[in-house]
């Protein structure tokens, strides 16, 4: 059984997602839930799901004492950004290496690094004059959405998208199948041990 530790900033729809498809799943489980922002919607997601969330300050996340002392506790051996804003430290990329993921709101390699998150994306998406967006699932590494990339699923843009409107498209393809993605490589690593 492996513990999964998600990180997250905001809504946390996709945390709240994960932590259900895994719910009663032998392969894995979410095992604790982390943010950088103690009022967003996904601490009390998480809180109500009965998954143990830490919520913690830029001081504590560039010591990572107090957040490698709570990955241990909750048996962390692999980590999920969803929706986490913040620029992944090297104690973790080098501690979770290629067990690391974080899901992207469209193709990579563009429309992607520093500030390209939320509305930004999709706005930018739409101004490009794109046929196509997407979602895309890679490996963490110390630059914004530069690690390898897993997965990448595409969906249309409509001639009359609106950000908001490309925004709920993505949020379908995520909840769809960022869980499954996140159970095959789970998957793979199981079978390479
Ligand atoms: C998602 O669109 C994800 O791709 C991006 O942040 C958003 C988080 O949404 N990285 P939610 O908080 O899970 O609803």
């Amino acid at each position: 059984m492996k513990h999964i530790a998600i990180f997250a900033s905001g809504n946390g729809s996709n945390a709240e997602n994960i932590i259900n498809f895994f719910a009663g799943k032998a392969s894995a489980t979410v095992s604790c839930v982390l943010t950088n922002n103690a009022d967003a919607p996904v601490a009390g997601k998480a809180r109500r799901a009965g998954v143990p969330c830490l919520a913690f300050d830029r001081k504590a996340f560039d010591d990572g004492t107090q957040i490698c002392r709570f990955l241990d506790l909750h048996r962390a051996d692999y980590v999920v950004l969803a929706g986490f804003l913040w620029l992944v430290p090297g104690y973790l990329t080098d501690r979770f290496e290629g067990r690391i993921v974080n899901i992207h709101p469209a193709l990579l390699p563009k429309f992607g690094g520093r500030g390209m998150y939320g509305m930004h994306v999709h706005r930018a998406v739409i101004e490009a004059g794109e046929k196509r967006s997407g979602i895309t699932v890679h490996e963490v590494s110390r630059r914004y959405d530069e690690g390898r990339i897993i997965c990448s699923v595409e969906c249309a843009v409509m001639p009359d998208d609106t950000p908001e409107s490309l925004a709920e498209r993505i949020h379908g393809l995520e909840h769809k199948w960022f869980p499954t993605i996140i159970e095959n490589e789970i998957e793979k690593l199981a079978a390479a041990e």
